[in-house]
């Protein structure tokens, strides 16, 4: 039923890293979850009968809500399994959690510390794992994003991205999808804070083949100056909350604010993934502004969940 014919990679796996995703089968996505955003009630019984466990060991309120809302608005079943408290692998082998899994649901959706456990789910479960984020990883947020940044500009070839701030799992899932998409990111953190030097390549590989760019600079002056769209994240993702003092202030310059965005394109747009902290990585003025596209970003989220789903289980 999706409008996606997926290479037999993505089909045994799901949607891992992001990276198992040629750049068409991202199009097709993008293309696809237009489709449902635009006649939702085409797509009501697309899932029928399937069920899809959520695994979750950090906190979450977008991607817990359009993972279940999603599937349900498809006819799909969801159960949350609440492993804020232990970590997987502690009462029992990750590969026995996903041999389990596997003979009940028809998809796993994982929020965990170690991108190694998202792929050991999927090696061991043979039914689809979608990753909620992990340290290395948030491919929802960034289709999400990629998908908002099409709706408001009409076109993602060449589109000038800023991102401000830590190299971290948002920044690199959308490294990835800016080069699927053949956008222009550019990225500019504090010296020690840079993206993962991998896959930054492994982006600029994907980029020669759509012509995307990706650019990384020491000064968020630099990335910023004629971008058409500004985004950033916390400096202290989940897992690091005793580092966020000491960040706070090696981050400060990567403030995104007035003076910053001054030096933007004048119709450009503010993005962040939330949650936010309004003061520290933006500004209220900035984050608050008819220019912050944040609440467009967190609902596109419910229409990727709901085509990244009806894919892979469709
Ligand atoms: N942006 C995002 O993933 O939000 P949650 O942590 O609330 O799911
Ligand atoms: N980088 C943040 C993203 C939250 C959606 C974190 O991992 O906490």
């Amino acid at each position: 039923m999706s409008a996606t014919v997926l290479t037999r990679r993505v089909e045994a796996t799901g949607l891992l890293t992001g990276m198992e995703w040629t750049p068409a089968e991202v199009r097709d996505l993008l293309r696809f979850t237009a489709k449902l955003k635009a006649h939702p009630s085409r797509y009501r019984t697309a899932l029928d009968g399937r069920f899809v466990a959520l695994i979750f060991e950090k906190p979450s309120l977008r991607t817990r809500v359009t993972l279940e809302i999603g599937a349900e608005s498809l006819g799909a079943k969801t159960i949350f399994l609440d492993n804020t408290q232990a970590r997987l692998g502690e009462r029992e082998p990750v590969k026995d959690i996903a041999k389990n899994l596997a003979r009940w649901v028809h998809a796993i959706a994982v929020r965990t510390f170690a991108q190694e456990t998202v792929e050991e789910l999927a090696r061991h479960a043979e039914i689809p794992v979608v990753n909620a984020l992990s340290d290395r990883f948030h491919p929802c947020q960034a289709l999400a994003d990629f998908f908002t940044l099409e709706e408001r500009f009409g076109g993602l070839g060449g589109l000038r991205l800023a991102y401000v701030g830590d190299g971290n799992n948002v920044c690199h899932s959308l490294l990835i999808a800016a080069a699927q998409t053949g956008a222009a990111l550019r990225v500019a953190t504090p010296a020690g804070y840079e993206p993962d030097g991998e896959i930054v390549r492994a982006a600029r590989r994907t980029a020669r083949q759509t012509g995307a760019s990706i650019e990384l600079f020491p000064t968020p002056e630099e990335a910023a100056r004629g971008a058409q769209a500004i985004y950033t994240d916390v400096w202290a993702s989940m897992g690091q909350e005793g580092e966020a003092g000491k960040r706070a202030k090696i981050f400060a310059p990567f403030q995104v604010n007035r003076r910053l965005f001054a030096a933007a394109a004048p119709d450009a747009v503010f993005l962040h993934c939330l949650p936010a902290h309004r003061g520290l990585e933006v500004t209220e003025e900035v984050i608050d502004s008819p220019r912050s596209i944040i609440y467009e970003q967190a609902e596109n989220r419910l229409h990727i969940a709901k085509a990244v789903l009806a894919t892979l289980l469709g």
